[in-house]
């Protein structure tokens, strides 16, 4: 039996967890509390922690989960910017989801968008109370408009589909753009000063942190509407405020938010909120708030806790081997051990 403490755990993942968890003698803990410098000392008797994007696995969490004997750090997301994989490396392997439906987070951001443009979070209030009004409801066309796509992955390239699939042009930048597709790959620069919508599809590194900030806005067209599905600190929120306070910006849709980790996936209601420019963004009448939802479909449910489950499995019973380690050396072929079929150390 493999002992995991689970970090982080609301109701919606318990039922699969166990279950897939059962048939592969998997032994999930269930704490309702993140995994950080303060919680970390739960871990204490278990072979491997799962955590989840907000738990914060920075170098001293990672110390004391490989002093404890901790062998393995099981992410249950795609994205990792929350787990110090370089301080990991050569102590406790860490291992992720890398899909589990890429639909569930592309179908999202279109949701959102159409949502905005069609104001029907306006419109969803009004016929509640009765007020059948139509004055402010203007949206306009997505047919015909140009959408600037950053990130072209497994969720950009749906979402890229999506978009094409209502006449979209589509426009692309990627830091290693596909050579064999059909996407119109361009510079940033040149997207910014393009595209009336533009949506966030890569991972949060040092290179992309607060790649919508003020000069990027100062370059985009007047109106345009912003999607940002992927990870908070790739959008500057307050460069984010002024663009739409300076009517630079036309709308912005949000799945994630740069200082989310205290507030999102919780209850807040009843609550002040501290934080000044969240709650001025969400009193905009153009800005729509979704709490970290885009992976929430049963589907992507199922797959991140099969894949889970079977991460940690074949972590212990091959030897440290699993096809979705991943170390700050992925994807580099001279250095990676893993691109050479190996463990990542
Ligand atoms: P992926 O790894 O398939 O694609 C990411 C793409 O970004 C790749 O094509 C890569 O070349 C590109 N990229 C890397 N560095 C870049 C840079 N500096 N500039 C521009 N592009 C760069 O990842 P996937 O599955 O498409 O996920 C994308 C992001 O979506 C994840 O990193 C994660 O942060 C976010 N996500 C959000 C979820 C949510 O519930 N809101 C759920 C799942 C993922």
């Amino acid at each position: 039996m493999i002992r995991t403490a689970f970090f982080d755990a609301k109701e919606y993942d318990i039922p699969a967890f166990e279950s897939f968890g059962k048939e592969k003698d998997i032994e999930f803990k269930f704490f309702e509390t993140k995994l950080g410098s303060d919680t970390v000392e739960l871990a204490r008797g278990f072979d491997a922690v799962c955590v989840f994007v907000n738990d914060d696995v920075n170098g001293k969490v990672i110390d004391e989960l490989y002093s404890y004997g901790v062998k393995l750090i099981a992410l249950r997301s795609a994205g990792y910017n929350n787990v110090d994989i370089r301080h990991a490396f050569g102590k406790i392997h860490v291992v992720h989801v890398p899909a589990y439906s890429p639909y569930s987070v592309a179908e999202h951001a279109m949701a959102l968008l159409l949502t905005s443009v069609r104001r029907i979070h306006k419109a969803y209030n009004r016929t509640r109370d009765f007020n059948f009004s139509l004055n402010g409801l203007t949206g306009f066309d997505l047919h015909g408009k140009t959408v600037g796509v950053i990130g072209t992955g497994r969720i950009g390239r749906i979402f890229i589909d999506i978009c094409r699939g209502f006449g979209m042009n589509v426009l692309a930048y990627d830091k290693f753009p596909a050579p064999d597709s059909s996407i119109e790959y361009t510079g940033l620069d040149e997207l910014f000063e393009k595209s009336d919508i533009i949506s966030l599809h890569c991972p949060l590194t040092d290179e992309t942190r607060h790649v919508i900030g003020m000069d990027a806005v100062g370059k985009m067209k007047k109106g345009v509407v912003i999607i940002n599905t992927s990870r908070g600190a790739l959008v500057d929120a307050e460069a984010l405020l002024e663009g739409i306070k300076e009517r630079k910006i036309g709308a912005a849709c949000l799945d994630v938010y740069e200082e989310e980790a205290d507030l999102f996936f919780e209850d807040r209601s009843g609550h002040i909120l501290n934080d000044d420019v969240l709650a001025r963004l969400i009193s905009m009448p153009n800005v729509i708030v979704t709490s970290h939802q885009a992976f929430l479909t049963e589907e992507a449910l199922r797959n991140i806790a099969s894949t889970t489950v079977s991460n940690i499995r074949s972590y212990f019973d091959n030897d440290g081997m699993c096809d979705n380690e991943l170390c700050y050396h992925c994807g580099e072929i001279e250095q990676c051990r893993k691109e050479r079929k190996n463990r990542c150390f």
